[in-house]
């Protein structure tokens, strides 16, 4: 805006030693990214290689699909609760997922968590916690963790289709039929936890 004072250059207001401690800092932050993103990426394909929880679940009391306008990728979790020591918790959950590599290794960990969970401790989790023994989600990848948060969140509202029994897949879906809405999530950029 015109009114707003100019702002002054950085290069200009830095004193060359200054300037050196600001580069050096910008790469070892670059240097650490890297890191974290190679480990994760590590981490994520040993858990590929033998996901969990793949698959509908036919007794589900929940389901919850969501869509992501930005990537295109679509994930779908299931449900079903228990009851332990007079509170509702978890008993299982499954997914199937039409999405990258992370989303399916985040929801293979995720489903693992949810165990035993009450409902509003799961709606507690956000995506660094949902991706457990994965690590914390390079920031390229939060959005990755955001759609399994988002699919979980719309199980246990519980919209869907509770209770109801389907053989249709995700796949199938693709088209989605009036009763079988998918909720589309606008992703927030960069870590929008
Ligand atoms: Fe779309 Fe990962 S790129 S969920």
């Amino acid at each position: 805006n015109f009114w707003e004072p100019k702002r002054p250059r950085l290069k200009s207001t830095l004193i060359p030693h200054t300037r050196k401690k600001a580069r050096s800092r910008l790469l070892m932050s670059m240097r650490y990214n890297h890191l974290v993103t190679e480990k994760f990426e590590d981490r994520a394909r040993e858990a590929l290689a033998q996901p969990k929880n793949v698959g509908e679940m036919n007794d589900a009391d929940s389901v919850g699909t969501v869509g992501s306008p930005d990537c295109g990728d679509m994930l779908r979790m299931w449900l079903k609760f228990t009851e332990k020591n007079g509170k509702k918790v978890i008993d299982r959950a499954s997914f199937q997922a039409f999405g990258c590599q992370t989303a399916i290794a985040v929801a293979s960990m995720a489903t693992e968590l949810l165990k035993g969970k009450t409902p509003e401790e799961a709606r507690d989790l956000k995506p660094n916690d949902l991706s457990g023994d994965l690590g914390p989600l390079p920031p390229m990848k939060i959005h990755c963790g955001q759609l399994v948060e988002q699919a979980l969140k719309s199980a246990l509202d519980g919209k869907d289709a509770p209770q109801k029994k389907t053989t249709e897949t995700l796949a199938g879906n693709l088209h989605p039929t009036p009763s079988q809405k998918i909720k589309i999530i606008p992703l927030e950029d960069g870590e929008g936890n």
